[in-house]
């Protein structure tokens, strides 16, 4: 669509003083009025329309302008700090880089990307390698003193590694955990919450005379005055050498590269690690890298000729809050969730997002009614991330809590940061029964939802071992259950007896594992008495158990203790392996070690591959469920996965494959249909019984 078509000449005026406000929130104290996308999208259209009418041009337009005009200064700045013209797409950044070079007259000799920080970007001034004064962008040619911050900022040394006059050039930002903690800071004090990081960052740099401290972190991308370098790759390792901290601390490396191809695979590989970076980046950076080529190509007043911004979408968006959900989860968990008024983030419309806990709304401290900032970025599940509190109406409404569960009206045990059922998982009784006996866990064939209700509701079950002691005159006793049905169910259920630890360890719902978690940790253990055996430290030896999910799973073990007793009695989950008619090799045992812990098989087709599979499986694999095929990549040495990245060897891609396989052929990842896989793991390719 053409922007231009999107204003009228009466709703230009409008525009640009929306805009105006929106500029002067942003750049001020980080409040705001619009999510970036939209802020952007205005620019857009305020531009198109300047394009088509250069005549009606007003003098308050944020076109070509640092900070869109809105931030000043009184501190000059030694050289013009610059702002980066944006392309929004591939092609638009394939475009930008074919003008340069018709600019240039030859292809510039190389590129440096790097990530886009989403902060506030400051100049730091140093003496003889010590620091005197920071300031902030303001309008580019002057800023505001903001030195008095400076001890709060991490990465940005007091003194450098050598005693040089220069001025670093970086962005000011809120990490994910300093933003949290900031939050935890300011509502402990009674003040407002930061709607989002780069908010928070914005009315950090310039409050003055607060009681409390908020740590933020510099990342320079810039200096003034060392002048010796030939690129700025170069450049920056100069500035880490110093001591300043730079993105090449992070997995979103600054890196150099030849062709504009190259640049476009690593702006896609930044983006897709977007999510998972600790700091949020509002796009990636482009720049030409030898100190030759920009200065060939030169600056105009708004930004430098020789880099651009490749904007990615925002992954805040401001929407308004109109409810609250409580769901009781299959362990008890009453857990709340954001009703929201539908909004789109990056393609995606969010109607509900998390709000993980009672504690955390009151953290965040959020009101029915409250627009709020949303937050959702790749796989992550959407979550509310703070009220616009200055937006208030006064017609906002508290949250209420529940006082009881809301499943099952029984009390909620309200001491720890998740509220659960004071029964906890028998409050979903049903639910857990049901998800045990799902094909992934015991699969137990015949025991779905209508008969779980029978057997929970006839007293019969009332934990999961009850499964495993249900007699035949029990089960012919339920309302239509047959002699077929009931010898069928009896024979699924002692074929479940045998299913290996990680089925049965998954079967439990323990939180926070899930299939692939108990697919390591019974590799990891071997036996259920080792897994019951471990305290936090050891359960933290498995990839992926940090020490809060290792406490955490130490403590659900111990609250299924008595379950897990009855179930060993029954002869449940004592099998290490899986149940298999080797074809045509047998499976290698597990070795015990001295402590009586089976290691996990070394080794294998498959050792040292990491393995992703996408698309619905044909041929030998066709009856396999997803996870196990993933079972079966483990029992093959390998390691699976479900995501696409830099780390992934190989992708089973299979019928109707999608972006994965787009993704894992742009990475060069080898590619490798069903059957072919079916092929090279065809000694561990094994039938369950
Ligand atoms: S280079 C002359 N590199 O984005 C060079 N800027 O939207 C101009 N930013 O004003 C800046 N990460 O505040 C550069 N790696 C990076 C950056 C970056 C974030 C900010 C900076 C700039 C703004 C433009």
């Amino acid at each position: 669509m053409n922007n231009a078509d999107l204003l009228s000449s009466g709703d230009y005026a409008d525009a640009v003083a929306t805009a105006a406000r929106a500029a002067a929130a942003y750049y001020g104290d980080g409040t705001t009025t619009l999510g970036d996308d939209e802020y952007d999208a205005l620019a857009r259209a305020i531009a198109a329309y300047e394009q088509a009418h250069p005549e009606e041009v007003l003098a308050e337009s944020p076109t070509g302008k640092v900070a869109g005009g809105a931030a000043e200064g009184d501190v000059p700045h030694s050289v013009p700090m610059l702002s980066l013209d944006n392309v929004f797409s591939g092609e638009e950044l394939a475009d930008w880089a074919a003008s340069l070079e018709r600019r240039l007259g030859w292809a510039p000799a190389g590129w440096c990307v790097e990530p886009k920080l989403d902060g506030l970007a400051v100049a730091a001034r140093y003496e003889a390698g010590a620091l005197r004064r920071v300031l902030t962008r303001g309008n580019g040619l002057a800023g505001e003193d903001i030195t008095h911050t400076a001890g709060d900022v991490l990465g940005l040394p007091a003194r450098l590694a050598e005693p040089v006059d220069v001025e670093l050039r970086g962005e000011v930002l809120l990490t994910r955990a300093q933003f949290e903690l900031a939050n935890e800071i300011r509502t402990a004090h009674g003040a407002v919450p930061f709607a989002n990081p780069r908010n928070g960052a914005a009315g950090t740099l310039r409050a003055k005379d607060r009681p409390y401290r908020i740590e933020l972190t510099f990342f320079a991308y810039d200096a003034v005055g060392l002048g010796e370098e030939s690129t700025h790759s170069a450049l920056l390792e100069r500035l880490a050498a110093l001591g300043a901290n730079t993105a090449a601390s992070t997995a979103a490396a600054p890196l150099r590269c030849g062709t504009v191809e190259e640049v476009q695979r690593r702006v896609e590989e930044i983006a897709g690690m977007r999510a998972a970076l600790p700091f949020g980046i509002d796009g990636v950076v482009v720049k030409a890298d030898d100190a030759a080529d920009q200065a060939q190509a030169g600056s105009g007043s708004r930004a430098p000729r020789w880099a651009v911004a490749r904007k990615l979408a925002a992954e805040h968006k401001v929407t308004r809050l109109l409810g609250v959900e409580w769901a009781v989860g299959r362990t008890g968990v009453i857990a709340p969730r954001a009703v929201l008024e539908p909004v789109v983030i990056d393609g995606v419309t969010v109607s509900f997002a998390t709000l993980h806990n009672p504690a955390d709304i009151e953290r965040r401290g959020l009101m029915l009614g409250d627009r709020v900032f949303v937050y959702r970025a790749g796989d992550v599940i959407p979550r509310v991330e703070a009220p616009l509190v200055e937006e208030r109406t006064g017609d906002e409404q508290p949250i209420v809590f529940p006082t009881a569960c809301p499943r099952c009206g029984e009390a909620i045990d309200t001491g720890e940061q998740r509220w659960r059922c004071v029964r906890g998982r028998n409050c979903q009784l049903v639910a857990s029964i049901i998800y045990a006996a799902g094909r992934d866990q015991l699969d137990i064939e015949g025991l779905g939802s209508t008969r779980a209700v029978q057997l929970v509701e006839a007293g019969l079950v009332r934990d999961l071992a009850d499964v495993f002691t249900l007699t035949r005159e029990q089960l012919l006793s339920l309302e239509r259950m047959g002699a077929t049905s009931t010898d069928n169910l009896l024979a699924a259920i002692a074929a479940a007896r045998t299913r290996p630890l990680n089925r049965v360890l998954c079967a439990l719902g323990v939180r926070g594992t899930g299939r692939s978690m108990s697919r390591r940790i019974a590799a990891h253990f071997g036996s259920m008495a080792a897994i019951r055996a471990a305290d936090a430290g050891t359960l933290a030896a498995v990839e992926g158990i940090g020490p809060e999910k290792a406490r955490l799973v130490v403590s659900e073990l111990a609250e299924l203790s008595a379950l897990l007793d009855r179930l060993a009695e029954l002869g449940v989950g004592t099998r290490v392996t899986e149940p298999v008619l080797p074809v045509p090799a047998p499976v290698p045992a597990p070795v015990a070690d001295a402590a009586g812990v089976a290691q996990a098989p070394a080794g294998g087709p498959l050792a040292g591959e990491a393995v992703v599979v996408t698309g619905s499986m044909t041929g030998p694999l066709a009856a396999l469920s997803r996870n196990e095929v993933n079972e079966l990549i483990e029992r093959a040495g390998g390691k699976a996965s479900s995501s696409v990245s830099k780390r992934t060897t190989l992708l089973v891609a299979g019928e109707k494959a999608g972006s994965k396989r787009a993704k894992a052929e742009e990475l060069g990842v080898r590619v490798l249909g069903p059957e072919e896989f079916a092929a090279l793991v065809a000694d561990h390719l094994l039938v369950a019984v």
